[in-house]
């Protein structure tokens, strides 16, 4: 019999779930160990060095403890500063998230493009050397919110979340001219896995329509193409969830969708 892999997803809190969702899609197959580092966040209130410090010996431990096939680090600020110590240090292979600047630069028409992630990963050089090597002539704005992948969270749980909240987050990645199509934003990375929790909302939210960029389906081919294509349709692998905090998880129910309709042991 084929052993089935296990895939390790990774994030600060449930952000990485939009992550996971389009994973499981295309290796419905395979065993999920989804881990967040509750206890921890959120990562964009941390420094370069403690997350690098914390992040690193916490996968070595996860490697040892599941065995994965493969690890998605679905966090855009952990995996704009780790990936290089991950890949120095364990032999597994790595998939990360980054803000995807080149897509939403070689799309946008108005060349006005907003990158709207976490206060951290706004500030890294790495995302500064993106938009350096990939704006390809694109006017790029920077947003680095405090606070909304903190009330994503809050939602996805239950708890009523403001539209005026959620509204003053959003408003800096608008920019140009409201009243003319083509001299204003018209595409916004969501450069946080948090933020496409909040989808509808942000749509419902905008001031005028825009291109919204979630790299997720892109991690889920690049797991494809580490891994190989699913060999059976039917998800017999199972899933766990893990909160680093040890609080025990009362969402299971809630959270199947994006486990491809298990339950999260
Ligand atoms: N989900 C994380 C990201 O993609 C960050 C949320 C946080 O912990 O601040 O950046």
């Amino acid at each position: 019999m084929r052993t089935l892999p296990t895939i390790l997803v990774f994030d600060s809190g449930l952000g990485g779930l939009t992550v996971l969702r389009e994973v499981v899609k295309s290796r419905p197959d395979a065993h999920y160990v989804y881990v967040a580092d509750d206890a921890f966040f959120p990562y964009g209130h941390h420094g370069e060095d403690e997350i690098i410090a914390r992040v690193v010996p916490l996968i070595g431990e996860l490697i040892a403890a599941h065995a994965p096939a493969l690890v998605v680090i679905a966090c855009n600020t952990a995996s704009t500063l780790v990936m290089s110590h991950l890949r120095e240090s364990y032999r597994v292979p790595f998939v990360g998230t980054v803000p995807a600047i080149k897509p939403a630069c070689a799309k946008s028409t108005t060349k006005r493009v907003s990158v709207l992630g976490t206060r951290g990963t706004v500030k890294r050089e790495y995302t500064r050397a993106l938009i350096r090597d990939f704006a390809q002539g694109c006017d790029v704005t920077l947003v680095g919110s405090g606070e909304l992948a903190s009330l994503a969270e809050t939602a996805l749980s239950g708890i009523e979340v403001s539209d005026a909240a959620i509204a003053a987050e959003l408003a800096p990645c608008f920019v140009g001219d409201r009243e003319n199509p083509s001299a204003r934003t018209d595409t916004v990375v969501l450069a946080c896995t948090h933020y496409p929790l909040l989808m509808d909302r942000l749509v419902a939210l905008a001031p005028w329509k825009v291109d919204w960029i979630d790299p997720a389906p892109a991690i889920a081919r690049r797991v494809v193409d580490l891994l190989g294509p699913s060999g059976i349709e039917a998800d017999l692998a199972g899933a766990e969830m893990i909160f680093t905090s040890g609080r025990p998880h009362r969402l299971s129910r809630a959270l199947m969708p994006f486990f491809g309709g298990r339950v999260p042991a």
